[in-house]
Formats: structure tokens, C-alpha cells, sequence
């Protein structure tokens, strides 16, 4: 099977000159990522993921290694044109407004000046940024600036989707907002490689995620089986009475099971967060 991107053994060592040491960013990493896919690659400040990010991109090379994209090695102009990147801490031109900062970058990757007009509408309507696209991008918030990093990374329509930290910086419901743009990308059959340094803004929409720990990944699956713990179970009822809960728990201690814990089930601090702002909104 072809695979849209494929990691060979990818060591990363960064010689600086005058120091002493140097940083061995990426050890001996494999990585497959199959067609149509969304991986996240998880991991601590430093931990690499950029360095991957941009190693497939061919903005740097690896010390070891090699990439291919979509079948064909990374250094190939052609499989470069497959991908569209946003980078951490992408640099916005601010006295542009958005639909100006698009239609820059239709030109930059040579759209055809006849259809520039067409998709540069089309992006700012599925990133939802129609109402802002003649706003100047210094009075953006931080959730718009990455929705349009995103829709400047999507102009040429790539096959592969490569994004350092989309969610960093944005509050939940903007980070909701991207998380949703990005499953509709799946569902037209993008593939989408992101990087967070967040479990909880990657946990909704990657089918797999990766754990990059000192440029090693320690672990790799999709995060609902690396997330549970393989000999517990949790029960969540609703409207339990507690003569029901009392009766379960003397059944359970008739039986070779241990009762861990009894508790109010909760959302998380996120869940929370939204739906208390959402609540607030008319
Ligand atoms: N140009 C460079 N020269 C020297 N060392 C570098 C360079 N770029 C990155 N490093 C080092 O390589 C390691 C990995 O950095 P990288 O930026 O890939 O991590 P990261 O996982 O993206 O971190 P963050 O979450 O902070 O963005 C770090 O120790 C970093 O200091
Ligand atoms: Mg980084």
C-alpha cells in the first residue's frame, strides 16, 4: 500500500558552531502515515515535533534518513507541491487584510489569476472568515490568525496537510473551531499531520497520535487505546438510586473484582469551559 508519508530511520543532529555540544534532536525515527489519515504527534517543548515538521518538508535535512512523500522522496520538487504547511508562530503580513493575505499566496504557489478569485471566496467560507476578509489581520484575534494560516496552507488544495501547533495559543472554542475544520478536511480525504504539545486539543480529531519524547516516539496508536487502562472498567449511570449503587457494590465484593472508586462523573476542564462559554452566548 502506499503510504502519504514514510519516515526511514531519521536521526537529526544540530551542529552549532562555538558550542561545545551538540542537540540531537531526532533518533532513529519511523513513522508511516497512510492516505487519508490524521496523526498527531504528541510531545513536550523540545521534544522534536517541529524538527519532523520541517524534515519533511525538506526545510532542513536530516542527518540520517530519509522521507517520501506520497510514494516519492521528499527532495522532489513535485512531492513538496503535495503539501501545505502552516508553521509555529506562522508570520502574517498584519496591514493585509485576509482576503489580500490570500490572494498573496494564491499568486506565491501560481494559481492561475482566473481562478484566484473563486477560491480565495471558497477559503474564507470554510474557515469562517467571510464577514473578516476586509478586516486588516492587526485586528485578527489569535484563533482567526490561525484560521487563516490554515486557508493560506489549503490555496494550491494539497493532498497533505502539515501543521505545527494549530491549536497553541487559541482559546477552546477556537481550538473547536479548527478541530472541526480539520475532520472536515479528513472527510474530503485530506491527510493531516499536526503537532501539539496538548493531549487534550489533538484527543477529538486524530485517528492516531504518536509520543515524542527526546526525539524518540515511545508510543504510537490511537489515543483511545492508549488512553485506557486495560483492567479497569467505568460504569457512568445516570439517575442511579443509592440503593442501587449500595447493592451493586455488595455484589461486586461477592466476586474476585475490587471496587476502585465511587464517584460523580466529570466532565473535563474543557468540556466545562465549553459549555459554559456556549451557554453564555445568545
Ligand atoms: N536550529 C537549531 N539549532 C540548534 N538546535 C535546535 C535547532 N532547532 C531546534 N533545536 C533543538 O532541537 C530540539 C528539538 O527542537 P524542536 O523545535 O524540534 O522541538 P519541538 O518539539 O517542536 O518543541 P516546541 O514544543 O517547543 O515547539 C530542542 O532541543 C531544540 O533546542
Ligand atoms: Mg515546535
Amino acid at each position: 500500500m502506499q503510504t502519504a508519508i514514510r519516515i526511514s530511520h531519521v536521526t537529526k543532529v544540530y551542529r552549532a558552531p562555538f558550542r561545545r555540544r551538540a542537540t540531537v534532536a531526532l533518533r532513529d525515527l519511523n513513522l508511516e502515515i497512510a492516505p487519508g489519515e490524521v496523526y498527531g504527534l504528541l510531545g513536550p517543548n523540545g521534544s522534536g515535533k517541529s524538527t519532523t515538521l520541517k524534515i519533511i518538508l525538506s526545510l532542513i535535512s536530516p542527518t540520517r534518513g530519509s522521507v517520501t512523500i506520497f510514494g516519492r522522496d521528499n527532495s522532489v520538487v513535485a512531492a513538496r507541491r503535495e503539501i501545505g504547511f502552516l508553521p509555529e508562530n506562522a508570520y502574517f503580513h498584519k496591514f493585509l487584510t485576509g482576503a489580500e493575505t490570500l490572494r498573496f499566496h494564491a499568486k506565491l504557489s501560481g494559481l492561475p489569476r482566473s481562478e484566484t478569485r473563486a477560491r480565495v471566496d471558497e477559503l474564507l467560507a470554510t474557515v469562517g472568515l467571510t464577514d473578516a476578509r476586509d478586516a486588516r489581520l492587526s485586528t485578527y484575534s489569535k484563533g482567526m490568525l490561525q484560521r487563516i494560516g490554515l486557508a493560506q496552507a489549503l490555496i494550491h488544495n494539497p493532498k497533505l496537510l502539515v501543521l505545527d501547533e494549530p491549536t497553541a495559543g487559541v482559546d477552546p472554542a477556537g481550538s473547536r473551531d479548527i478541530q472541526d475544520l480539520i475532520a472536515s478536511l479528513r472527510n474530503r480525504g485530506t491527510t493531516v499531520l499536526l503537532s501539539s504539545h496538548l493531549l487534550t486539543q489533538v484527543q477529538e480529531v486524530c485517528d492516531r497520535v504518536g509520543i515524542l519524547h527526546r526525539g524518540r516516539l515511545l508510543r504510537e496508536g490511537p489515543l483511545q487505546s492508549l488512553l485506557s487502562i486495560e483492567n479497569q472498567t467505568e460504569l457512568v449511570l445516570e439517575n442511579a438510586s443509592p440503593d442501587l449503587l449500595d447493592g451493586l457494590e455488595q455484589q461486586i465484593a461477592s466476586t474476585s473484582a475490587r471496587l476502585i472508586a465511587r464517584r460523580k462523573a466529570q466532565a473535563s476542564l474543557e468540556q466545562l469551559f465549553l459549555h459554559v462559554t456556549e451557554s453564555t452566548e445568545e
